[in-house]
């Protein structure tokens, strides 16, 4: 089976082409075009300059990913599409769902609409990581962490989500961006804040750690960034400037605040629904102390941890080609889906009843 991937839901437009015999999957392509170099001077992503991105994008982006994945005559090899209908940018999201659509009803394909974060955690499906439930079981414990999304969410079987906790302000990525900003790091920081932390010592500022001791599974990361203000504000009075070193440590310290709450909510989580199996997906995935942490802490209760393959930590089409095929693959018997019933909904959320797809 053949299963196009469709995914506008913010600053990529990702189209990808993915094979499975039920048993895993094979990308056959997976293109991404990034937005970062139009969205970096307003630091943060425009929602219409977004659309009109994708717009401009998603046709040479099909075609390409078609020709990588040696498709002879796509409307014939293709068996089903999926396609991201939130949450994320509405002016995005449409862009790629008009698209899917329209190759819907033009190939008469089945068409399934998937959650963007529902599409994360099937990051994990994919190669090299390959997680197969078949080898564990139900209910796994999911760390989602994206510039959008700081969630704790517990899969009770394909499709079947349950919110367990999640933030009350800024998402963990969000948090990165801004302390990134705060460095004088250009957007998105994260990954540059990150790289920045490897040469500084985690312990050389005392940075808070919100809501560890709330007793409940939310987290809070607006807190985290406005101690890292008023740091650099008390570091840089009377016209002083932070030197490399300070900078070092001051990234080094924010993310071991950063990690140590994401660790320690799903410790608690781990421990009271005592899962099959932890994964960890979304943009901050890629962040390595994270994954070192959560590897450890799989050893520590001993439960096995799948982190996602670096490819897939960003957002992309081929995470949402494979939600796309659980989904087919678990509903079929209600037959295929039409081009109308999918539409957007750019505040999708994930364990609301009835939401996920
Ligand atoms: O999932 P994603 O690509 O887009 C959303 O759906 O939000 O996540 C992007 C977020 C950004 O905030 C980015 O700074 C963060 O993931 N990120 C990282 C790293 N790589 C990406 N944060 C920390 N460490 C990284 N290595
Ligand atoms: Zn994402």
């Amino acid at each position: 089976m053949i299963i196009l991937g469709v995914e506008t839901s913010c600053d990529e437009t990702s189209i990808a082409v993915l094979k499975t015999d039920g048993d895993g999957f094979t990308v056959l392509a997976n293109v991404v075009s990034s937005q970062v170099k139009t969205h970096a001077p307003f630091g943060g992503v425009v929602p219409m300059l977004a659309a009109r991105e994708h717009t401009r994008n998603i046709g040479p982006v099909f075609d390409m990913a078609v020709r990588e994945a040696g498709l002879q005559d796509p409307r014939n090899e293709i068996d089903l599409i999926a396609v991201t209908r939130g949450p994320g940018l509405g002016p995005a999201l449409l862009v790629g769902l008009t698209f899917a659509r329209t190759l819907a009803m033009q190939w008469d394909k089945p068409i399934i609409g998937i959650n963007h974060m529902e599409g994360h955690i099937y990051s994990n499906w994919l190669p090299p990581s390959q997680f197969s439930v078949s080898n564990f079981s139900f209910p796994v414990l999911n760390l989602l962490v994206s510039g959008g999304h700081t969630e704790l969410i517990l899969m009770t079987d394909h499709g079947e989500y349950e919110r367990l906790g999640e933030t009350q302000d800024d998402a963990v990525g969000e948090a990165f961006d801004k302390a990134a900003r705060l460095l004088g790091l250009a957007y998105p920081g994260g990954p540059a804040l990150s790289g920045l932390a490897s040469s500084g010592r985690a312990d050389a500022y005392a940075l808070p750690r919100p809501m560890s001791k709330s007793g409940d599974l939310n987290f809070s990361y607006s807190g985290l960034k406005t101690a890292v203000l008023y740091l650099i504000r008390d570091l840089t009075r009377d016209g002083k400037t932070l030197d490399g070193q300070q900078k070092a440590d001051i990234a080094a310290s924010f993310q071991e605040a950063a990690v140590d709450v994401l660790i320690q909510k799903t410790r608690t989580a781990a421990l009271e629904h005592k899962p099959g199996a932890i994964l960890l997906s979304g943009g901050v995935s890629a962040n390595s102390l994270l994954r070192e942490r959560l590897a450890a802490l799989g050893k520590e209760l001993n439960i096995p941890v799948s982190v996602p393959g670096i490819a897939w930590t960003g957002d992309n089409a081929a995470m949402i080609a494979a939600a796309g095929y659980s989904r087919y693959a678990e509903e079929k018997t209600t037959g295929p889906r039409s081009w109308e019933s999918v539409v957007m909904n750019a505040n999708l959320r994930l364990g609301d009843t009835g939401a996920a797809s």
